[in-house]
């Protein structure tokens, strides 16, 4: 009998916020994200200027953890669930460590999407899900070797979830994904009636 190894893994994180304290408000979190994407007019100009579909806080909020204290706890739980990756990843991060470098909120309505994208200047990317209407869009994540493909033939409809080339992920409000930020990800149309909120972060090295 042969044996088959699986190489150059890509690792997803998936677990609930509530693993760590302290504990975030799921209704709270949404009325939040909802409060500040109404108040925040800047962040609404971007989105028209840029043809962003919904709201993203990404280009006009910088200091959420600063100004709002559930952001600030939400980040207390972030760094615990990134320390809990990068133990899984095995890291050697020297004498440095992964700190918070970025936090946006993105209100997504339906018919919105997110073009496919990676995260060049950080080393993991996440988002946190704080609204997942029924038919809302799931995160669609792409083998990170597509582009030396070539000649490969697709793989069969129902291939194992490791081998295909595409992974459509659904989650629950209240959990959290992390992946490596050169993972190219994309939010395919939302279907649901009613708005997608997530929260995305980027942490880098320093
Ligand atoms: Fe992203």
């Amino acid at each position: 009998m042969a044996n088959i190894s699986s190489l150059f893994v890509t690792r997803l994180y998936r677990a609930k916020l509530s693993e760590y304290a302290p504990t975030i408000d799921a209704r709270e979190l949404e009325t939040s994200c909802i409060v500040i994407a109404e108040e925040d007019e800047a962040g609404q100009d971007w989105c028209e200027a840029n043809g962003y579909p919904g709201y993203t806080s990404y280009a006009s909020l910088t200091d959420l953890p600063w100004r709002f204290p559930i952001f600030a706890d939400l980040v207390k739980v972030l760094d615990s669930h990134v320390a809990a990756f990068v133990e899984d990843l095995e890291f050697d991060l020297g004498d440095g460590k992964l700190v918070l470098e970025d936090l946006w909120i993105n209100i997504l309505p339906e018919g919105g999407t997110h073009s496919s994208h990676i995260h060049p200047h950080s080393v993991i990317s996440g988002t946190t899900y704080v609204a997942m209407p029924d038919g809302a869009s799931a995160l669609k994540l792409e083998d990170p070797r597509s582009a030396r493909m070539m000649a490969a033939p697709a793989r069969r409809q129902d291939a194992r979830e490791d081998l295909r080339t595409f992974v459509y992920v659904a989650p629950k409000v209240g959990e959290v994904l992390l992946w490596e930020s050169w993972l190219r990800h994309e939010v395919p149309m939302n279907m649901a009636e009613a708005e997608r909120i997530s929260v995305s972060f980027n942490y880098r090295w320093e």
